[in-house]
């Protein structure tokens, strides 16, 4: 049964309706006695359940219970696999059941800008889409549980660095292109039940204020239902948070805030309405939870133990291989590096899992018989080179048919809070990377980190296995992966740079004092790479496997879309090797109109299909027009011209497979206000303007650069193409200054453009 929220909200003091909108403590909302209205509890995700029951904080520093720790955002995005990212959604929400958890505070989407992020182990991509349809997969799984999600952190938190103070400084374009789009599919196709507010400003106005953002953008634009929590103590001003549709701040105890509330309204300068919007956002969500708690709910430490290093395994990165993995059962193995008996799984901050069980990669071998050795070869948190450590190295990777170096970026490095300085792994690492791959041709190198490194060893290691930071599971999930039980079948969701300085993000990371210009605009990540034709270490959506796989044969639904068309794409996809294995399909769309300031492609959807060895599936992928367009700041809206566009599908940014044309018709026009400023260029674009334009030239004035007499030194400068020019640019207030109309003549040209 329905319950009656507006009653129970006219029931209610104003007081009453105030407290609801601020936190009891760390992790609870307020109840309501009177009203028989419980408390919740909400807990840190995303990727396992970091509840605390006793001393609380929001940076993992306290104890919370003994959870499970699945491998993080950087680690799933690469999985391509919506259908993972909702089973670890089904996971967490079911021990949200068992441990009487309301909300789970993810999942973290926010785009990599740059490689340095501290927090980027926990978002997804350098992509918007492939974060906000693998965001809306977790979140339909965690929802289907009676759960909520808070998909955070709303918006432009793309750095740590002064988070909760700067200004994320980017054009409306760019931010709808490249920041949104991650929460926008995420509300759009799975309606988080919150939405978290993020610390810092956006072009000087902080996220919790920011009524554009809060009410125009999310509620009205992609309509979202739930409440906006801020992210931990990011409310700047609680009145102005309510008008721009902040429901509730936490962490409490915010009473203070909640007398300002109180104020406000008695001085009728926030609307009782407002609250009241708040305060139903509020109880809905506490009432989805608390009429559909789940009493048979178990937390079952050891079976999600399992789930943890079977999802570890489907998010491998298998980088390069020149055939040395999978290693034989009978092969002689070097394992070196101090990750191989301790690995990194996690990063730190609020996301900080006290973990169940973790089994190493070495423990792993040596349970299974295998025939490893192990040497430490580097501290996993020093830098400093030991050249004694890298000898006893070399010597052990020597006397084995192959070595495994885990290598990976320790905990010190990269963490909530703070950013990396560099793009490096710690010298001792490089060093002893180097040092091994000359003395041992079969050398594999292991990698722990939640964000890319630069591998300067990369064309002398034999294979690269990105582990990520795949969770309490990775060692077990890197013993099945070394040995082929698992095939790897990650791709990679951002680039892997040669070095930190070709990033587009570089000359403005992590910005001055008070804010970050986003001056890439819309080039991150591989859309500048291309752009630049740039080479990488590793280029977007890139990943290899134990088998092969061919794409032939695709069809599109129809060739002639329109602004409400939508198209299907399908692919057959077959297994040409020996071994089972999934394969990431990837569907990035190019416009060829020579529309400025795109990008050479963006992926636009994308599917992973297993196949077992000689099979054939076909996988399905869709586009609609918004697929084909760029946010036309001029219109206020997504806009694709009419003209041709180029499908281009294949499994990595870099290996295109399959190519279709389509062409596309709109009834968009970019409206126009002209003016002497105009110039004849946009006015020969405007289908409507273009027909009164073409009409005056047509008139004797096509030679408006000038002419001069035939066979002369000057006719010779004046070349047709210039003469284009010089019309294409002419502002419409020359036409009088060279003599082709009176002033007069002008005005009353501008009142018929402007029709
Ligand atoms: C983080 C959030 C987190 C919250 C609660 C904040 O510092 O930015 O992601 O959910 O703390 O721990």
């Amino acid at each position: 049964m329905a319950r009656d929220l507006k009653k129970l909200i006219s029931e209610m003091t104003l007081e009453e309706k105030a407290s609801l909108l601020g936190g009891k403590d760390f992790w609870h909302t307020k109840a309501v006695d009177r009203l028989g209205i419980p408390a919740v509890m909400v807990s840190d995700g995303p990727h396992g359940l970091r509840k605390q029951n006793d001393k609380a904080d929001h940076l993992g520093v306290n104890e919370s219970i003994k959870a499970v720790c699945f491998p993080a955002g950087c680690a799933t995005a690469a999985s391509f696999d919506r259908d993972l990212e909702r089973e670890l959604g089904e996971i967490i929400g079911n021990e949200c059941q068992a441990e009487d958890v309301a909300v789970v505070l993810g999942p973290a989407v926010n785009i990599k800008r740059s490689p340095l992020c501290g927090r980027n182990f926990e978002y997804f991509s350098e992509d918007p889409v492939l974060a906000g349809k693998m965001s809306a997969a977790y979140i339909r799984g965690v929802q289907s549980k009676h759960v909520g999600t808070s998909i955070k952190h709303f918006a432009m938190n793309n750095q740590e660095t002064r988070r909760m103070s700067i200004s994320a400084e980017a054009d409306e374009r760019t931010i709808r292109e490249i920041y949104f789009p991650a929460f926008e599919i995420a509300v759009k196709e799975a309606q988080p039940w919150t939405v978290m507010c993020s610390y810092n400003k956006i072009n000087g106005t902080f996220s919790s204020d920011n009524e554009w953002l809060l009410t125009k953008v999310l509620r009205d634009d992609w309509g979202f239902e739930g409440f906006v929590v801020t992210d931990w103590g990011a409310v700047d001003d609680r009145v102005q948070g309510a008008r721009a549709g902040l429901d509730l701040e936490m962490p409490g105890d915010t009473s203070l805030n909640d007398a300002q509330i109180v104020e406000a309204v008695k001085k009728g300068e926030l609307p009782e309405e407002a609250v009241d919007a708040c305060v139903e956002r509020v109880l809905d969500v506490i009432y989805r939870f608390l009429d559909n708690r789940d009493e048979t709910a178990v937390f079952d430490l050891k079976k999600d133990h399992e789930k943890a290093v079977g999802l570890a395994g489907r998010c491998a990165v298998l980088l390069q291989n020149d055939g040395t993995l999978p290693l034989t059962a009978d092969a002689k193995v070097a394992y070196i590096g101090g990750f191989a008996k301790k690995p990194r799984f996690q990063g730190g901050g609020s996301s900080h899992i006290n973990s169940f069980k973790v089994e190493s990669a070495l423990e792993s071998a040596e349970k299974k018989g295998r025939k490893v050795t192990y040497t430490e070869g580097f501290l996993p948190d020093d830098t400093a080179v030991d050249q004694k450590r890298i000898d006893e190295a070399v010597a052990a990777a020597k006397a084995a048919d192959a070595a495994v170096i885990f290598a990976g970026l320790p905990d010190s490095i990269e963490s909530e809070g703070y950013d990396r300085d560099d793009m490096k792994l710690p010298a001792c690492q490089d060093d002893l990377i180097a040092a091994v791959c000359a003395a041992q041709p079969h050398t594999v190198v292991v990698l722990h980190n939640g964000s890319p490194v630069e591998c300067p060893w990369a064309d002398d290691a034999a294979a690269v296995l990105e582990m990520y930071l795949g969770g309490e599971g990775v060692g077990e999930a890197t013993d099945r992966l070394l040995f082929g039980e698992t095939n790897p079948s990650g791709h990679l969701a951002e680039t892997f740079p040669l070095k930190l300085s070709d990033n587009p993000s570089c000359l403005n990371f992590p910005g001055q004092m008070k804010s970050v210009n986003y001056a890439e605009g819309v080039f991150v990540g591989y859309r500048y790479y291309e752009k630049k034709e740039m080479p990488v270490r590793w280029a977007f959506g890139h990943g290899l496997s134990y088998t092969t796989f061919d794409m032939t044969n695709v069809k599109l639904s129809t060739e002639e879309m329109t602004d409400d068309s939508e198209l299907t794409v399908t692919v057959d996809v077959k297994n040409t090797g020996a071994m089972a294995g999934a394969e990431a399909v990837q569907l990035y769309v190019a416009d060829r109109n020579g529309t400025p300031e795109r990008p050479v492609k963006e992926l636009k959807d994308f599917a992973k299909v297993f196949l077992n060895p000689g099979e054939t599936k076909t996988v399905e992928m869709h586009l609609t027009a918004r697929d084909l367009s760029y946010f036309e700041e001029r219109l206020g809206d997504w806009y694709a011209p009419s003209g041709k566009y180029e499908l281009l599908i294949g499994d990595a940014s870099d290996r295109i497979l399959l190519t279709k044309e389509i062409s596309f018709t709109t009834e968009k026009v970019i409206p126009l206000h002209v003016s002497v400023d105009t110039i004849m260029e946009e006015l020969l674009a405007n289908p409507k303007t273009a027909p009164i334009m073409k009409e005056f030239l047509a008139k004797g004035t096509a030679n408006m650069g000038g002419e001069a007499e035939e066979g002369s030194a000057a006719a010779e400068a004046i070349t047709s193409k210039m003469n284009e020019a010089m019309v294409k640019y002419m502002p419409l207030k020359s036409l009088p200054s060279f003599g082709f109309m009176t002033p007069d003549e002008l005005q009353k040209l501008i009142a018929k453009l402007n029709g």
